[in-house]
């Protein structure tokens, strides 16, 4: 079985001690061995109470896994052996549980692991915060803006392939879930001189490696480049390449950290054009020319570089051109334009160059910082991680303005974790209510002092010197200073009046030296008041202004003329004084978590362990100093619950459980181990252990007893084992007994069953056998019997069967024939009731129904309006010919009705006249049905449009009714003439066809009768009113085409006009009055001689015989 280890606690398999603050005794070289022993054993980290010292192994550890990660993940600081990790999850636990914003401070000197360092921290809050596609592509863009930023800002040193030339300081934003939001870069100071020199065995940033030789051709080509690195004058060419670096694959995943992060494509284009700039501005050399004035001039040598310079940039050439030769100075209204010489056109080309590399990188720490800053507005939680350059302390008098401005970094974080450490301490005692005595430490607020104070301070100097109107140069400053400041306890110079350093002969006269801290620091004054200048001529800026280049053109704002400030820009010292103040201010609102790196050798290489080198760095990163302050009250402390739980076997009331109270355990656990009171107080939820030695009292105490207690767990499981095995056996040996007796038992119980029930069985034969003997008899009698009283029950029943029967046939005959005629009598008095109403109902509901049918049908079949359509349903029913006939006459009606009401006045009157004539002469006269279909013209003869009648139109001035050409019978024989018959309101007139001479003219009260024939003829007679003025020529017999309609007109005219009916007598013989003689006008039959012309004949005197076809 595999071997469990539970680790419960630091203190168990403890290489060295885990924590310093145990460490006893405690001295340099204690402390040194305890690193050197672990870092032997592969143990890199080590504690100082809350603080983690790293020693960076040089070589890669399987501690990092994702195992790794789980172990340390959500577990007490304490409880596993000291790693970075359970650093970063106590501060991780406490920011998302405690709502307590975090700081990591890393710090340690250049190699010693710092960047290392604080990627493990990012990437294993990244491994156990939130999880979901947008919290995973926020932890990936702020993780990979570390290989951005590096490209960059790093750069191979002698000290380390890898070192960070600037400060770093990471604001990671949680929402209250522990989920990342985004974050916030913060950049100090980038070692800009690195980019136009580089010290021996060093090289300049990556990034102008990676472009040369990870670019395409097509890339380079395009930014002008070519991928020879000796092409290049700022590429220091001693270590161009570095072992175990591919420049090449760096450029590829440092582009795709770029897309990652969110740089557009055409972002990307114009930084790496800005850095393909910078290493070609490196290529412009100068050459000397003298002037006639006497005044050296510089000449740029060869102008290609410049113009692909300016090609690239969008500058104007001859801009720049003028740039490199001339300084314009400005002074109020004054502008004085000065020569450059060589050097200094050399001077200007290269803090262009910084400038433009140092403002590029500021301007990507924007970029990012856009790209990963948080999008939501809600209350964030901050952890903020700080990376920043440690001590730098060169050997002999290197150290120059950068390591000073570095070290005056380090002093006051010094101060800050002094203050928090100090600070914190204090507040557990307060929480635990543990009695504060006063920590005896050094305090470095005096050095701070010495460099920041604003009046007296050395920037101050500086910056005072560097504004002082004059000549100005490192020596001026140095004297300054040695006025100023050599009381100061820590600063030290040659120059000083204070003889103490007179004869100092380590002390160069050009140098002065600080006692940080750390340690004593010297440092060289040349430079110093050029790098705080920090200064680009006004001609550069605003020839880079005027780029036609978006990008260069925003990292020169100051170029803008119309921006001009005459006031000059803040110092370089003055600046870095202000940013490290704001991260101080910041640093203070946090919870403070500190990484001290150490480098364990100078070869970077592993298992290498230089103890002077360590013990170096152990001093100026003051670490005795911070076990000395973490112990100066009590050395260990723990909670109640879980050293009652490591010590409670030391203790018979404690072990193996305690009922009460955690610390009421302790109490009694501690005073039954005797421990002396001095060495141990009790706070509120913790035991406060003075001395590291009690502590291993209590280690050795313990694991002492865990041999006991193992020997007696062990005593115990056997004895267990055993017994347990025992009462195993002896239970088995019950049940396998049992077992045994009760088979035996069945066994013999079979057999006797059996033979019992043979005997039973032969003696139940016996007795069944006769008892079925004297069934079987018993049953043999009972039949018989049973036969017999059959037989004769059968015999009674018979004859009374017979007799039932027939009594039975007589009852049912005298049944039917009693209904037979009950029915018949029934029958016979209801038959008529039926039959009578019946009949009737029948017959009328048949009629009803034969009505409805009918005339359903002949609503279907109903005929045309058209009055004259003689069409009519056949009738159906014989007894509804009365009906149909009538209904037909009233269809006929009423479509009449409808027909004339659909009349005009007009036809109204034609109508009218045509009914008279109907009533006139219908079924009277043949003639009559001819003239039916003829329309009543009444003016046949145009009078008044014919001039042949002028005459007679004017005679007759009344409306003329009647224009007709009739024939005139002769009386004498017959003949007809023809002449015009005119009908007026008043008169009827006879005119002559020819002329129109009116022959006779009668009014129409004197005509007394209209005679006619009942054929098919025109003749009729008008007779006269007997002594009227008309009278005397006799009546007129008249022939007509148009007789229906001229009697009709005549007969209406005249009741209109005399109120009485004029007689018209139809009949074929009639008289008319010829002068004095009656003549008798006779109408025959005849023959069709003439067509269908009548014919008329004089026979006598008396009769004039008409014949008509
Ligand atoms: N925990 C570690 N495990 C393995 N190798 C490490 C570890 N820490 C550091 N190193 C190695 O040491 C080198 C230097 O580390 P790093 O760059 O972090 O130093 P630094 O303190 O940031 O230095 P500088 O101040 O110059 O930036 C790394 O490139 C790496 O090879
Ligand atoms: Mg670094």
């Amino acid at each position: 079985m595999a071997k469990m280890e539970v680790k419960t606690s630091l203190l168990d398999d403890m290489i060295g001690v885990g924590d310093m603050v145990l460490l006893e005794p405690l001295n340099e070289d204690s402390f040194i061995n305890n690193l050197k022993k672990r870092f032997d054993h592969n143990e890199v980290y080590t504690y100082i109470g809350s603080v983690v010292i790293s020693i960076n192994p040089y070589r890669s550890l399987p501690i990092y896994t994702p195992e790794k990660v789980e172990e340390y993940r959500n577990r007490n600081f304490y409880e596993l052996s000291p790693h970075i990790f359970a650093l970063s999850d106590e501060a991780y636990r406490s920011l998302r549980d405690q709502d307590k914003d975090q700081c990591i401070l890393i710090t340690g000197e250049s190699g010693a692991g710092k960047t290392e360092a604080s990627k493990l921290v990012m990437s294993y809050v990244a491994a156990v915060c939130g999880k979901g596609a947008e919290v995973n592509q926020v932890k990936e863009q702020l993780l990979q803006s570390n290989p951005v930023l590096e490209a960059f800002g790093n750069a191979k040193t002698v000290r380390n392939d890898n070192s960070s030339r600037f400060g770093k300081y990471m604001d990671i934003e949680f929402d209250f879930k522990g989920d990342p939001l985004g974050g916030v870069i913060s950049n100090y100071l980038l070692e800009k001189s690195r980019v136009v020199k580089q010290p021996r065995g060093e090289r300049n940033f990556h990034i102008f490696y990676q472009i040369l030789s990870g670019a395409s051709e097509e890339f380079l080509c395009k930014l002008k480049l070519e991928r020879d690195f000796s092409r290049y004058n700022y590429l220091g060419l001693d270590s161009a390449k570095v072992n175990g670096v591919d420049d090449a694959s760096n450029f590829r995943t440092v582009r795709n950290a770029m897309q990652i992060v969110g740089f557009m494509d055409h972002e990307t284009q114009s930084v790496f054009e800005v850095v393909a700039a910078v290493l070609k501005l490196g290529n412009i050399e100068f050459k000397p020319e003298s002037r006639a004035n006497g005044l050296d001039e510089s000449k740029i040598k060869d102008k290609n570089e410049l113009k692909e310079i300016c090609e690239l940039t969008g500058i104007d050439q001859s801009v720049l051109e003028r740039a490199f030769s001339f300084r314009t100075v400005e002074a109020k209204q004054e502008k004085v334009s000065t020569t450059l010489n060589v050097a200094q056109a050399y001077y200007a080309r290269d803090a262009l160059a910084k400038n433009l590399y140092s403002r590029l990188f500021s301007w990507l720490v924007t970029r990012i910082n856009e790209s990963i800053k948080a999008q939501t507005k809600v209350r964030k939680k901050v952890m903020g991680v700080l990376d920043i350059y440690g001590f730098e302390i060169f050997e002999n008098a290197d150290n120059s303005f950068e390591q000073f401005i570095i070290n005056y970094c380090n002093e006051k974080l010094q101060q800050i974790f002094i203050e928090l450490t100090l600070k914190e301490e204090q507040e557990e005692y307060i929480r635990e209510g543990i009695e504060w005595t006063n920590i005896e430490y050094f305090n470095n607020a005096i050095i701070c002092d010495l460099i920041e104070n604003n009046q007296t301070g050395i920037l101050a100097m500086l910056d005072e010197e560097c504004l002082r109107p004059g000549t100005v140069t490192d020596d001026t400053f140095l004297e300054k200073l040695n006025q100023v400041c050599a009381t100061h306890q820590h600063f030290e110079s040659r120059m000083s009046k204070c003889s103490r350093f007179l004869n100092d002969t380590s002390l160069p006269h050009s140098c002065f030296r600080i006692q940080h801290y750390a340690g004593k620091v010297m440092y060289q004054v040349e430079g110093f008041v050029d790098k705080n200048n920090d200064l680009l001529y006004r001609d550069l800026s605003q020839a880079m202004w005027k780029a036609n280049h978006s990008l260069i053109k925003a990292l020169f704002p100051e170029g803008n003329p119309a921006k001009i400030n005459l006031k000059r820009p803040p110092t370089a010292g003055s600046q870095f004084k202000a940013s490290v103040a704001t991260l101080m201010k910041n640093l203070q609102t946090k919870n403070p978590n500190y990484i001290r790196c150490i480098k364990p050798n100078d070869k970077k290489a592993a298992h290498i362990f230089n103890d002077a080198l360590v013990c170096h760095q152990i001093r100026y990163l003051g670490l005795l100093e911070n076990v000395r302050v973490r112990r100066a009250g009590y050395a260990f402390r723990q909670a109640y619950e879980p050293c009652l739980e490591r010590y409670k076997m030391l203790c018979k009331q404690t072990w193996p459980h305690w009922r009460g109270p955690a610390r009421a355990g302790v109490e009694v656990l501690f005073d039954e181990l005797g421990i002396p009171e001095e060495e141990f107080s009790f706070g509120r939820s913790k035991i406060f252990i003075r001395n590291p030695r009690t502590l291993f009292k209590l280690e050795d105490l313990r694991k002492q007893r865990l041999e006991d207690l193992a020997t007696l767990i062990e005593k115990i499981y056997r004895g267990w084992k055993c017994r347990t095995r025992f009462l195993l056996m002896k239970k088995s040996q019950i049940v396998i007994a049992s077992w045994v007796r009760r088979y035996a038992q069945q066994k013999r119980y079979q057999k006797i069953k059996s033979s019992a029930i043979i005997v039973q069985s032969y003696i139940r034969g016996w007795k069944a056998r006769k008892l079925l003997r004297e069934l079987k008899h018993l049953k043999r009698c009972n039949e018989a019997a049973t036969i017999i009283a059959a037989y004769w029950h059968g015999t009674q029943a018979r004859r009374e069967l017979k007799r039932l029967k027939e009594e039975a046939r007589r009852k049912h005959a005298v049944a039917v024939i009693w209904a037979y005629w009950l029915g018949l009598k029934v029958r016979r008095e209801y038959r008529k009731f039926f039959r009578a109403n019946a009949g009737r109902k029948i017959y009328e509901f048949t009629l009803q129904r034969l009505m409805q049918k009918y005339f359903l049908e002949m609503k279907k079949k109903m005929p045309s309006l058209s009055p004259i359509d003689k069409n009519w349903p056949a009738r159906p029913y014989l007894f509804l010919d009365s009906t149909h006939k009538e209904l037909k006459r009233i269809f006929h009606l009423w479509r009449c009705k409808k027909y004339r009401d659909q009349f005009t006045d007009q036809q109204k009157l034609i109508y009218e006249e045509k009914l008279e004539a109907s009533e006139l002469f219908k079924d009277k006269k043949a003639l009559y049905p001819a003239s039916v279909g003829q329309p009543f013209q009444g003016a046949y003869l145009e009078i008044s449009e014919n001039p042949k009648y002028k005459k007679l139109k004017d005679a007759v001035d009344e409306k003329i009714i009647i224009a007709e050409v009739v024939n005139k019978i002769n009386r004498a024989n017959g003949k007809a003439t023809s002449r015009i018959f005119l009908l007026t309101k008043n008169n009827v007139l006879l005119a002559d066809q020819k002329n129109g001479t009116i022959k006779s003219e009668v009014p129409l009260g004197d005509v007394t009768k209209v005679s006619m024939s009942s054929q098919n003829d025109g003749f009729f007679a008008v007779h006269l009113k007997e002594g009227s003025e008309a009278a005397t020529k006799g009546d007129f017999l008249l022939s007509s085409d148009h007789l229906i309609e001229m009697a009709t007109k005549l007969y209406r005219t005249t009741l209109s006009q005399t109120k009485q009916k004029l007689n018209i007598e139809i009949s074929d013989e009639f008289l008319v009055q010829f002068k004095q003689d009656k003549v008798c006008v006779k109408f025959i039959q005849g023959s069709q001689k003439n067509g269908n012309i009548p014919t008329c004949k004089r026979k006598n005197n008396r009769l004039l015989e008409v014949a008509v076809p």
